[in-house]
């Protein structure tokens, strides 16, 4: 008999023929998150499981299912699953570092100029119908070349980002945990304590993944210190930057703007103040959102699962899983 194969959403550009061969396939057909319930209903006799990064998977719902023995996130980030309950029940857990790494630091950079350069308020300036005269102080923003870019965490995406910052003639400082000498020699980036990353960069980018130690790793303490002039930009997980003290530092001039692919909560409802603010530009979750990196998300989540189903090595297993 062959194992059971629950998948939480139709992925991206592949099709689940090779998965099929070896397992038989349960999957989610709606266009929207699987409900609990039916995951709850579903996962009772999995062997393996597809997820997306909008299931949480916790203690609760790996108590129902005994059978369970890998488990493959279509995401890097794996901050949807408790990682310490797999790992005691030996479950393997898969995600997809590296294939999204570039669209998500051009994302970065999108929200780098979009937010420093006031592209939001500019495009509602134009549709509203209040593109009058040119005026020489009209929509003014902040340089990008030669001012100085912060990244918190220096992993693969950190360091795409400080990559496509040579062409701006940017000083870069880092704050991470471990030294990267390579983005140091190739950009010239400089590791620094997160209180002096925060004292001197222009523009600021979270980029560390969403865990107990990161949870509001920037709130008003930390957004006090940035420079009056300073641009923050989110696209790690929401909750690493605390939304109410960056609504306070948005709305009272503490820090010029911000730039958030990411928010807490996450999806940002339509009336949450923070989206009042013409200097807070907020983009849903995108990431990752071309064809060519969904698609490759897709491929590794399906080749890890597949791993995991047949006894293989994973691509990618998350560590200490
Ligand atoms: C991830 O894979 O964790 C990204 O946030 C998806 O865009």
């Amino acid at each position: 008999m062959n194992p059971k194969a629950v998948v939480t959403r139709r992925p991206p550009g592949i099709t689940l023929d090779a998965l099929e061969e070896i397992a038989d396939v349960w999957l989610w057909e709606e266009d929207r998150p699987i409900e609990r319930s039916e995951l709850a209903d579903q996962i009772r006799d999995a062997t393996g499981l597809y997820s997306m990064l909008t299931d949480t998977v916790d203690a609760d719902l790996l108590e129902l299912a005994p059978s369970l023995i890998v488990i493959s996130n279509m995401a890097v980030g794996v901050d949807n699953i408790d990682l310490g309950a797999c790992a005691q029940r030996g479950i393997a857990v898969g995600h997809t570092p590296d294939v999204l790494t570039d669209s998500t630091a051009d994302i970065a950079w999108m929200l780098i100029m979009a937010s420093s350069r006031r592209m939001q308020e500019g495009i509602e300036f134009v549709r509203s119908g209040n593109w009058g005269d040119w005026h020489p102080e009209g929509l003014l923003g902040r340089d990008i070349a030669r001012s100085t870019l912060g990244i918190i965490g220096m992993g693969r995406i950190g360091e795409a980002i400080a990559a496509r910052s040579t062409g701006f003639g940017m000083d870069v400082l880092y704050s991470s945990r471990s030294r990267n000498e390579r983005v140091e020699l190739e950009t010239g980036a400089v590791r620094v304590e997160l209180a002096e990353l925060l004292a001197r960069s222009d523009h600021v980018v979270v980029a560390v993944p969403l865990a107990p130690e990161t949870v509001h790793m920037i709130g008003a303490e930390e957004l006090d210190r940035m420079k009056e002039s300073a641009n923050l930009v989110n696209i790690a997980r929401g909750a690493v930057v605390d939304s109410d003290a960056l609504f306070e530092a948005l709305s009272k001039g503490v820090i010029r703007c911000a730039g958030l692919d990411v928010t807490d909560p996450e999806p940002l409802p339509s009336d949450h103040r923070l989206l009042t603010l013409p200097n807070c530009t907020v983009i849903p979750h995108m990431g990752s959102a071309t064809w060519e990196t969904r698609t490759a998300m897709a491929d590794l989540a399906m080749a890890n699962l597949i791993a995991g189903l047949t006894g293989q090595a994973m691509p990618h297993r998350v560590p200490g899983t």
